[in-house]
């Protein structure tokens, strides 16, 4: 049994990648179709929803290894010859079914994998790297795109499986040929000739090409690009702009990080005493958390259609040499105390602040059906990074 090929004969590497991979994409498809039509209305759908995801990706991300390999081996070996070449059209349309499912099985994980990398949090890919890719930042729009683009080349995939595999059965019911079987056991089949023609790649590849572009061309624009996390100011001697107040929250053992958007503060500071107060106020319909916004606004975390907002009212003071806004933070229905130290540089009239607070999710009765961190940790850090001029 000879692991390359020949003109006649697939060898045992090509057809065990061949089988691999088409067994995984057999198997991913039906994942995925399976998910879309899962119900999503309580926790424990989601977390059934994320671990099927986690599953699809998973092994989406193991096709575009063996995908790589496989062109990779493809092109060091000799191409088997079509078995009836006389038959142009047929032949033309086997080869160009073979490109495009070449193309699918590297633009399907790539186009997953950017749309996962480009959003935060929901269902990580199994493995022990990171999940972020390089070169592809986090943006809603991007995911959204590559969202797109894996969608309609997943029905471009399923087409060609399609027409493929009618070939291949064509070939066993109708012609009673070695087709098959030469793809199975590696046995020789055909004369081995062949005039070797580029048009069914470049048509295949015409069709791949202009797909992606019109997906890109004209899918609509992400919901929610451009829910920034801008401040507005209210009152005080200082007035707020270019600033963030953002959340990281452990989701299955992998960072994620949200923000609020169209919070408003006001601040007044005396640079002298070092004294001063803040009063925030968060509508929580801005808050976003990438793919799971969602669960993190519903019943079990923020409940927002219940506690449409949050609020920190707090004093200024400096505490043994740093300082700090020490005062209730109402979220969720619950009032507590917070205190959150933060570092100050005063340029003229500008001002820039960056603090951190470590909060609890269970101290605000968030996440009673995680009662322990497999899914959801306990911890929420939140990170405010702010910006303000010197007002009246
Ligand atoms: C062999 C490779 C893959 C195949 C054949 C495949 C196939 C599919 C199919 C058929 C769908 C349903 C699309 C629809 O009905 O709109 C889907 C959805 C999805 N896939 Fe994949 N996929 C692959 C790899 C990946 C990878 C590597 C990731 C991420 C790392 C991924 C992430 C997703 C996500 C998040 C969805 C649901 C959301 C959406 O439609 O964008 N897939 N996939
Ligand atoms: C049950 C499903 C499948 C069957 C019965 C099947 C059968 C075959 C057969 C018989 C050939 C050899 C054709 C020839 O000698 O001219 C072949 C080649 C090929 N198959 Fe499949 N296949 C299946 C699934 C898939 C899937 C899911 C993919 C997706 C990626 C795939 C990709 C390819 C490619 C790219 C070739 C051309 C290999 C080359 O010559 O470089 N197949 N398949």
């Amino acid at each position: 049994m000879s692991l390359s090929n020949t003109v006649r004969s697939y060898g045992s590497a090509a057809r065990l990648l061949h089988w691999t991979v088409a067994l995984l994409i057999l198997v991913n498809i039906p994942l995925a179709l399976w998910a879309e039509g899962l119900p999503r209305t309580s926790d424990a759908d989601a977390a059934l929803l994320a671990r099927v995801y986690s599953a699809h990706k998973t092994i989406g991300v193991i096709v575009f290894a063996l995908a790589l390999v496989r062109v990779f081996w493809a092109l060091t070996q000799p191409k088997p010859a079509p078995i009836h070449p006389a038959r142009r059209l047929e032949t033309f349309a086997a080869e160009a079914v073979h490109w495009s499912l070449y193309a699918a099985i590297l633009i399907l994980p790539l186009s997953g994998w950017i749309g996962h990398a480009a959003s935060t949090g929901f269902a990580p890919i199994l493995w022990p790297f990171g999940q972020s890719l390089p070169f592809v930042p986090k943006s809603e729009n991007l995911a959204h795109l590559a969202g797109a683009v894996h969608g309609v080349a997943s029905k471009l995939l399923i087409l060609s499986i399609l027409l493929h595999v009618a070939g291949a059965v064509k070939h066993v019911l109708i012609d009673r040929d070695g087709t098959l079987a030469r793809m199975i056991t590696g046995r020789a089949a055909g004369d081995g000739r062949t005039e070797p023609s580029h048009r069914p790649a470049l048509l295949s590849l015409a069709l791949w090409g202009a797909l992606i572009a019109a997906v890109l061309t004209f899918a609509p624009p992400s919901r929610n690009e451009g829910a920034a996390t801008v401040a507005t100011a209210e009152g005080g001697n200082w007035s707020v702009a270019d600033s963030t107040i953002t959340f990281t929250v452990r989701q299955m053992g992998q960072e994620v990080t949200g923000s609020f958007a169209g919070w408003t503060a006001r601040i007044s500071y005396d640079e002298g005493s070092r004294t001063g107060d803040t009063d925030v106020t968060i509508p929580l319909e801005g808050m976003t958390l990438g793919a799971v916004t969602e669960q993190a606004a519903g019943p079990e975390f923020f409940d927002r259609a219940t506690f449409p907002e949050a609020r920190f009212k707090a004093t200024i003071a400096d505490e043994a040499g740093s300082l700090t806004a020490r005062g209730t933070l109402s979220l969720r229905g619950k009032e507590l105390p917070v205190a959150l130290p933060f570092t100050l540089t005063i340029d003229g009239d500008t001002a820039t602040a960056a603090g951190t607070v470590t909060l609890d999710r269970r101290d605000f009765g968030m996440g009673p059906s995680y009662p322990d961190e497999s899914t959801v940790g306990f911890a929420v850090r939140v990170d405010i990074a702010l910006t303000a001029q010197r007002g009246d």
